[in-house]
């Protein structure tokens, strides 16, 4: 329906569509805007406009804090409530009773899988977790202290020069390979990074292992014949995956649809969204977090630390969120996988820092106002820690649960009419027109 400009009195509703009634006292002119699931169509303000040369109205949104970029039906967020549901499931169900395979298909095809169909699902990604040799000459040419998520962002890229087919991206058939095969190959370039770092030989894949086993087998594997690995380490491994597959239009999500929009392959697109989790403000809190702990160092460090946040002179690292309001779900079952893990590995002694850390910022002022509660990142390094992951690998880590996401916002942005290419307007504060000053005469 077009809106329509009327000097009608307001109406709520113009064919039982809802609408919102704008006036312009610059001109007097009166607009009906269409209301579409709580939202108005961006487009819909170009009509108002103070005369015939004027370009007509847009919003302006640094950052997005208000814009909705796209419609989706894969992840849904209550920020106030502390809701995250993945198509519909929440994401204590899926953590408590799914594997991250099970979740990934959920978010790629919209239902939780039958046997048949994870057995399926299964095997094609473990029939992908092997990369071309050429891929270790790659990982090779890096300096010793390489960090491995700036190797996994480049090695995410190269492997588009080993799959060109993977262009054709409106081919269901060439998505879904490629899909296997990120899905099947993140965790094999990830551990390879690492390897790289500490100097040891590559693990191949064991296709034995189940996705987290395997992972956990090509980092870890020294010389006994098959790596065996500890079942609650790999299960609080695979439940981090899941609770990192997606996470609605995160900054790397909207890296991966605004750089997929330009019908780029998905292995670059896949790039792009693994360097904008490396962020600090992103997936690379997670590290922050434990350079955070190791700074303040013991509990009685902790006021003087604060007071220096408080005083804007740093972050708390794995606090707040732009959508979460309220505790974020993931870091309450993080916190909760954290004793099952220090069962096995020991008690990570910088929880302690932590939890004190919590208690005394969830009852300070600064902290409650601004509604900073831990997220996702507050607690996982603690137990990546404690599996004798290195902190540089914990972007890393957070990179492969998210592929499966990065793929189901990317497939779903192609396959939605109403996307086009990815290109925003500016409001323009530069110079007028002017004389180009010689070198001769330039002050
Ligand atoms: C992830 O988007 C997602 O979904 C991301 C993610 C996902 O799954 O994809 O959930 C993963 O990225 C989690 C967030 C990890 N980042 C961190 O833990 C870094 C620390 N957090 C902040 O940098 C911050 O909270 C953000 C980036 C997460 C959110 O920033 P916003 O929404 O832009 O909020 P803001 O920076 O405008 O902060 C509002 C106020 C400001 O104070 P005032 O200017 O009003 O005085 O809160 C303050 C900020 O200074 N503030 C903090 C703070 N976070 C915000 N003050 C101290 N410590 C913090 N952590």
């Amino acid at each position: 329906m077009e809106p329509t400009a009327s000097a009608a009195p307001a109406t709520k509703e113009i064919n039982n569509i809802e609408t919102i009634s704008i006036t312009d006292n610059r001109t007097g002119k009166q607009y009906e805007i269409p209301i579409d699931n709580g939202t108005i169509k961006a487009l819909d303000l170009r009509q108002i406009k103070v005369n015939s040369d004027d370009f007509g109205m847009m919003t302006y949104d640094p950052a997005f804090m208000n814009t909705a970029s796209c419609k989706s039906r894969i992840t849904f967020i209550d920020g106030d409530k502390g809701i995250l549901r993945y198509r519909g499931h929440s994401i204590d169900d899926l953590a408590e009773r799914c594997t991250y395979l099970e979740v990934a298909y959920l978010l790629l095809h919209g239902e939780l899988p039958n046997k048949a169909q994870l057995e399926e699902w299964t095997n094609n990604i473990t029939t992908h977790t092997f990369v071309h040799e050429n891929i270790k000459k790659f990982m090779d040419g890096f300096h010793y202290d390489a960090n491995p998520m700036g190797m996994l962002v480049s090695t995410l890229a190269a492997l588009s020069t080993f799959y060109p087919s993977a262009k054709h991206i409106n081919d269901p058939k060439e998505r879904q390979l490629t899909i296997y095969r990120l899905i099947g190959k993140v965790p094999t370039l990830a551990a390879f990074a690492y390897r790289h770092s500490i100097g040891m030989p590559y693990v191949h894949p064991d296709n034995e292992l189940s996705y987290a086993e395997n992972f956990l087998s090509m980092m870890f594997k020294v010389a006994e014949p098959k790596y065996k690995p500890n079942p609650i380490l790999a299960k609080a491994l695979d439940v981090l995956f899941i609770l990192h597959a997606d996470h609605e239009q995160n900054c790397s999500a909207n890296a991966m649809r605004g750089v997929g929009s330009s019908h780029v392959d998905p292995y670059s697109a896949s790039a792009a969204a693994a360097a904008a989790l490396y962020g600090p403000l992103h997936g690379g809190a997670n590290a922050e977090v434990l350079y955070m702990l190791d700074l303040i160092g013991t509990k009685d460090k902790i006021p003087e630390f604060i007071r220096d946040v408080k005083d804007g002179k740093g972050k708390l690292m794995g606090f707040g969120h732009r959508i979460y309001k309220n505790y974020d779900p993931r870091a309450k079952i993080i916190k909760r996988l954290a004793d099952q893990v220090f069962e096995v590995t020991g008690r990570n002694p910088k929880l302690d820092i932590a939890l004190e850390l919590e208690r005394i910022a969830l009852e300070d002022d600064y902290f409650i106002k601004r509604k900073l509660y831990p997220n996702v990142d507050f607690y996982s390094g603690l137990i990546y820690q404690a599996m004798k992951f290195p902190v540089d690998m914990f972007p890393v880590l957070f990179a492969i649960g998210r592929m499966s996401g990065w793929l189901a916002q990317w497939q779903e942005m192609l396959l939605d009419q109403e996307q086009k290419i990815a290109r925003p307007r500016q409001v323009y504060l530069g110079h007028d027109q002017r004389e180009v000053v010689s070198l001769s005469k330039r002050s």
